[in-house]
């Protein structure tokens, strides 16, 4: 890893992801969970404060190590076990139906091959399990649609392989998921080309 994908990049990502809008969607998102979760896309752990306490224990996946100092602080302060994987999500290490829920936010646009990330996810989760995702993606709206493809190789360098223009209802589907709710909606602080968002959840029977 360079200079800025270690020391620059997580650092503007943890600022930047940390704003009063991020954490009340954070918030809403996670309100519910409990039980054996899985997280993939960890990055600096900004979920960890938004967890309920009924969380039994919280296994994370990211092949990243972002800001490992920051991110052992925050664990420690957790009030349930977390378990950290140095790993990509689309290879995981933990055997079919262990987890009660699995939690992905902000972390599809950048993953590699995202559709073999949710068979993982799918995999993993108990048949009455959900997978709560809060991503950014492609816009509905065709001219902004236009520009986040223009875009997005400038977007992939600077964040770090990061995607603009991914549908990620349609990668959900491809997975085998099925999209049990789903909202679309723009954050009002995030310009819209990084600001469509994709709000819901699955459940792993088709
Ligand atoms: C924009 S950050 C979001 C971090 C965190 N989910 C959040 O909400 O603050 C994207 C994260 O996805 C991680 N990531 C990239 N490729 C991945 C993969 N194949 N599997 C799991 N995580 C991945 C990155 O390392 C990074 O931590």
């Amino acid at each position: 890893m360079g200079l800025y994908s270690t020391y620059i990049f997580p650092r503007f990502m943890d600022w930047l992801m940390s704003g009063a809008e991020f954490q009340r969607l954070r918030s809403s998102l996670l309100k519910d969970v409990q039980g054996e979760v899985l997280e993939i896309g960890f990055g600096t752990g900004l979920n960890l404060v938004h967890y309920p306490s009924d969380v039994a224990r919280l296994a994370v996946a990211d092949p990243a190590r972002f800001l490992p100092q920051v991110v052992a602080e925050r664990i420690s302060a957790a009030s349930f076990p977390v378990e950290t994987h140095q790993i990509t999500a689309e290879a995981l290490p933990f055997s079919d139906h262990r987890f009660d829920w699995v939690v992905s936010t902000w972390t599809l646009c950048s993953v590699g091959e995202p559709t073999q990330a949710l068979k993982e996810v799918r995999r993993v989760l108990k048949p009455e399990g959900h997978f709560l995702f809060l991503e950014h993606g492609r816009s509905r709206n065709e001219s902004i649609a236009a520009w986040q493809q223009r875009l997005n190789p400038i977007q992939n360098l600077i964040g770090c392989g990061c995607n603009l223009n991914r549908r990620i209802d349609q990668l959900i589907d491809q997975s085998g998921l099925r999209i049990v709710r789903l909202d679309r909606f723009h954050m009002e602080t995030v310009p819209r080309i990084g600001g469509e968002m994709y709000h819901g959840w699955a459940s792993p029977n088709a």
